[in-house]
């Protein structure tokens, strides 16, 4: 079992390698933005959520931890998940430890990938001209770094205490960035089966 938290702000890479990870170690890639997509389109608290995605603020806790703990549960018995987008507060964090207690497991690595608001900016900017993604524009970029800078680049400091931060380059290519995800990975695995 592994269960991996891609972390970082937005247009990192989380969602790219997470999905690469996933593929690789069989996990269950769990992207809590796009759950939210979904449930938009399906559900009655589909207005709501979209407000809060087109301005670039965070979904309240109450409906997304809902969301991501069904999709938890549903998908845990395969080998392991890995989180693209969440947890994305403390709050959210504190709730996901306490469901991986609950299935008897953990969070066992969070790979934090680092890169320059500008050239996450650029990133976005690019995907918006094909993705049809209503928060890839420019305002609403800037809101979801004020809001990853105010309320979710501090969980680092929570998961740090508790050793499990990588830190990674997010602005090389995308195969080096997945290469030396893998290296944190099987170093983690190397440290854990020797205990
Ligand atoms: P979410 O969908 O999570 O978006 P985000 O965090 O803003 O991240 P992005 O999807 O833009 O980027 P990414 O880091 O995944 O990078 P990607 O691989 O796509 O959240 C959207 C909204 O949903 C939030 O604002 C909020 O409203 C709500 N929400 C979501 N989760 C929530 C939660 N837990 N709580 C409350 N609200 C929540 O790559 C970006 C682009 O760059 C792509 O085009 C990709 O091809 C390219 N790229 C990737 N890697 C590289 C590379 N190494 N070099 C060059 N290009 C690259």
């Amino acid at each position: 079992m592994l269960n991996v938290v891609i972390f970082g702000p937005p247009g990192a890479g989380k969602g790219t390698q997470a999905a690469l990870v996933a593929k690789k170690y069989q996990l269950t890639h769990l992207s809590s933005g796009d759950l939210l997509r979904q449930e938009r389109d399906n559900s009655d608290n589909g207005a709501r959520i979209r407000k809060y995605q087109d301005s670039g603020q965070l979904v309240p806790d109450s409906l997304v931890i809902e969301i991501v703990k069904k999709a938890v549960v549903k998908k845990a018995q395969k080998s392991g998940l890995v989180f693209d987008g969440y947890p994305r507060n403390i709050r959210q964090a504190r709730s996901l430890n306490s469901l991986f207690k609950e299935i008897d497991s953990e969070i066992d690595l969070v790979v934090n990938l680092k890169l320059s608001a500008a050239k996450a900016a650029q990133r976005i900017l690019l995907r918006g001209q094909t993705s049809g993604r209503s928060d890839d524009n420019r305002q609403t970029i800037y809101s979801r770094f004020k809001v990853y800078r105010a309320q979710t680049a501090p969980l680092l400091e929570y998961y740090q205490k508790q050793n499990r931060v990588m830190n990674i380059d997010g602005s090389l290519d995308i195969p080096s960035v997945f290469k030396k995800i893998q290296e944190a990975i099987s170093k983690f695995q190397k440290q854990s089966s020797g205990k």
